[in-house]
């Protein structure tokens, strides 16, 4: 198919809420390690990853030769039949899972995987009551619409009772006008609020990202979420952190984002990253929660033979090439980049992130902080010109997301900040 006959096929076959970057789609069609290209062989440096799951560069010569040679050995048996590929990855992950004697289950994606973590909060707590942040993206299921704290991305009627919302830690904008730390994190006291006025006090269990990513790449304060589980669990409730974006070294050093902030979940889900562009969504817990889900429950695809081949590689390339030192030696590199970038242009108004998930957040004057979203979306634009891709984000469109595969190096962050300066200045005018 030509460009435009991709295009059209996409705009008149697919539903129209498929929606694409860019005023003219990018009809990518090949990609190495962190580079795409277009259907006219022009080059891209990928600093999006697929949205974050690009975790060791695409197409990874390591990574595929293990699936390629799985694919010819074994692509489907469902799990009501036992496979290497699967027991060999659940056995990986209970190796560097938060906890001991952790269990997994697999699915397709993250959304399932979030899903499968309500139900089992559920059944292990027997009430049906969650919180959640707002700023939140959880999925696009009806449950996790319904958890997801972002109005933009809850489609339909939405149909989730039992949930409640607490204000997130967003210290660039606090919902409570207050400044850290002076403000003792009153956000995170927000959560007992709410779990005493809106639940029946006696809740499942809480949901968060231990950093936003749809909503931006908030980071809260180091004591965020310390305070808040503590919250959750004395109202009878289990912590589950969502690593969707966060997991596999992402923020640098540790395998989960949550681990950055001290606190052990109850469980985790993720996904994207895991597989590096294979679908893949995995619910893990400790063993009391895994154990309480007694019926009997299946995922058709959940645990293949080739997503979980291809997700034992990426971990075993992670922890072989160090990908999650890598994360935090190259993000502070990165991330100190941005901030002299923060510096030239104004309408930089903050610097966030962690390890190689980072963002700046655009405003239009630096005191009332008004989102440029307008402007982000120029910028975008711009962006795609000087052929770097990068990610949108936040509740006001207004957030540009960085977040390039764990093994790129301070040559590409380098080639990155001349082209995304480049395109910070061609907005100006
Ligand atoms: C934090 C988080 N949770 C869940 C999901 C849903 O994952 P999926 O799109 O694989 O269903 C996403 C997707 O962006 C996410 O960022």
């Amino acid at each position: 198919m030509t460009k435009d006959e991709i295009i059209l096929a996409n705009k008149e076959c697919l539903f129209p809420s498929v929606f694409h970057y860019y005023r003219d789609p990018l009809v990518i069609t090949h990609a190495k390690d962190q580079y795409v290209w277009d259907a006219d062989g022009n080059q891209y440096l990928d600093f999006f990853g697929g949205i974050l799951t690009i975790s060791v560069g695409h197409c990874n010569d390591k990574v595929n030769a293990k699936v390629h040679a799985q694919t010819d050995k074994l692509q489907h048996v469902s799990t009501v039949f036992a496979t290497e590929p699967q027991a060999a990855l659940a056995r990986t992950i209970a190796g560097i899972a938060p906890g001991q004697g952790w269990k997994s289950f697999f699915t397709t994606s993250g959304t399932e995987a979030n899903e499968m973590a309500i139900l089992a909060a559920r059944c292990y707590t027997g009430s049906s009551e969650i919180i959640a942040l707002r700023h939140s993206y959880h999925g696009r299921s009806s449950l996790t619409m319904g958890l997801t704290g972002q109005g933009a991305w809850k489609l339909g009627p939405v149909m989730q009772p039992g949930i409640a919302f607490a204000h997130n830690a967003y210290c660039y904008r606090c919902p409570f006008g207050l400044t850290y730390p002076s403000c003792d994190v009153k956000c995170a006291q927000d959560v007992k609020d709410v779990i005493r006025t809106t639940t029946s006090g006696q809740i499942a269990g809480m949901i968060a990202e231990p950093i936003q990513g749809v909503g931006g790449f908030i980071t809260p304060p180091k004591e965020y979420f310390g305070i808040v589980a503590a919250i959750v669990r004395e109202h009878g409730g289990i912590f589950i952190s969502d690593e969707v974006q966060t997991a596999w070294g992402r923020t640098g050093n540790k395998w989960w984002g949550i681990e950055q902030w001290g606190v052990t979940p109850d469980m985790l889900t993720s996904a994207k990253g895991l597989g590096n562009g294979l679908p893949i969504g995995l619910t893990a817990a400790r063993p009391e929660v895994a154990n309480a889900l007694k019926g009997l429950t299946i995922s058709t695809f959940g645990g293949g033979p080739i997503p979980t081949t291809a997700a034992k590689a990426v971990i075993d390339l992670i922890e072989e090439e160090n990908l999650a030192v890598n994360a935090a030696e190259t993000g502070a590199y990165l991330r100190g980049r941005l901030e002299d970038l923060q510096e030239r242009h104004p309408i930089i108004g903050d610097v966030r992130g962690m390890g190689l998930m980072q963002a700046i957040e655009l405003v239009r004057d630096r005191e009332s902080k008004e989102p440029a979203t307008e402007e982000t979306a120029r910028l975008m634009e711009a962006a795609r010109k000087n052929r770097i891709l990068i990610g949108k984000g936040g509740l006001n469109g207004n957030v540009i997301r960085i977040s390039p595969p764990l093994n790129i190096r301070r040559s590409d962050v380098d080639e990155f900040i001349c082209l995304l300066d480049l395109s910070l200045l061609s907005i100006r005018a």
